[in-house]
């Protein structure tokens, strides 16, 4: 089952790149920026990333962050990711970033999306990998202020294919942030929303009719309400489930307790996701292995999760069509 998992093409949904930072880079760049930092070396860093629920990642998560300053930190973040992308036959990936995170500091928002953009360009070129960029409003902090970074994206419009919402999501309801996703609606942008991460289902119910999100950015608290769980099956709404990230901020005990097959067998449009892989313990295939190595699952219901993601994709249709018979020919070529 590896063997198939390994090179089963993939597309990822749902990765913060700032969460693909790895702890080797983040001493590189610590270092090239004179930045010092409170840890002996990337092992010891690593040992901090003992999570026990969202808000103690959040905090580290974020102070690893500061290493990033300047338009080619960004670039070689996302080129590392890209190369992951390489390993994992990954062909499409989509991917955050946190643009409050990095103009609080002082960081200019055009630093951060030309560093990321020009990667994601090469990617295309030389790796063969699609991209999309969807930027992310943090919600602990102000509609002004999300208001603000929207400003900010205009002039990068074609740059940006969507808005998010992240960080802490216990206090900070979609409702708080209808008015900013209407405006970039009008502007153009599709919108995805965290949801039922660590907050209730009602949170997904309201990303959906407050916000107004193609996709579900995990989601896995829909099975506190049925109701909630067959009008997801009924609109084909997409749920970005990332598994390993589940585990260590504790939503669930174990990977045997996840509930991502159930819900595939129920009919849920769900996919597989790496979230923040360099604190998580595994990009895209590590992902995969660990539902698969928890749950039996057949080659068809694998390949699944990646129709799924093609089908919940931002991409254009034609490509979406290409990308399907890759995985169709992939499974047939296996068996
Ligand atoms: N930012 C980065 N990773 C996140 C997650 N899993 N949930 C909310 N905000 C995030
Ligand atoms: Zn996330």
């Amino acid at each position: 089952m590896n063997a198939f998992i390994q090179d089963l093409p993939k597309v990822e949904l749902h990765l913060h790149i700032e969460g693909s930072l790895e702890p080797e880079l983040l001493f590189k760049l610590a270092q090239r920026n004179g930045i010092s930092l409170p840890y002996a070396s990337p092992e010891a860093l690593r040992t901090a990333y003992d999570f026990e629920d969202l808000q103690s990642f959040l905090d580290i998560y974020y102070q690893g962050a500061n290493a990033l300053i300047t338009e080619q930190d960004f670039y070689d973040l996302t080129w590392a990711y890209l190369e992951r992308c390489k390993a994992d036959n990954v062909i499409h990936t989509e991917i955050f970033f946190d643009p409050q995170t990095h103009t609080e500091r002082g960081i200019a928002f055009e630093t951060v999306i030309k560093g990321i953009h020009r990667a994601l360009q090469d990617g295309e070129t030389t790796l063969n990998i699609t991209s999309q960029i969807i930027m992310c409003f943090l919600r602990h902090l102000s509609e002004d202020s999300a208001i603000e970074t929207l400003k900010q994206a205009l002039p990068y419009k074609e740059f940006i294919v969507g808005v998010g919402l992240d960080s802490s999501e216990q206090g900070y309801p979609p409702e708080k942030f209808v008015r900013v996703f209407k405006m970039a609606k009008e502007h153009g942008f599709l919108t995805v929303a965290h949801a039922g991460e660590e907050g209730p289902a009602q949170n997904i119910v309201d990303a959906i009719e407050l916000l107004g999100v193609s996709r579900v950015d995990h989601g896995v608290r829909c099975v506190e309400s049925d109701e909630l769980v067959a009008r997801l099956i009924e609109t084909k709404m997409p749920l970005t489930v990332c598994p390993l990230s589940n585990i260590k901020l504790c939503v669930f005990d174990d990977m045997s307790q996840h509930n991502i097959v159930s819900l595939l067998r129920k009919g849920v449009a769900v996919t597989i996701n790496s979230d923040d892989p360099a604190y998580f313990g595994g990009y895209m295939t590590d992902n995969f292995k660990a539902v698969s190595e928890a749950h039996d699952m057949t080659h068809q219901e694998l390949a699944q999760l990646t129709i799924n993601a093609i089908d919940a994709s931002f991409i254009d249709e034609s490509t979406k069509r290409e990308y399907r018979s890759r995985v169709i020919d992939y499974v047939a070529r296996f068996s």
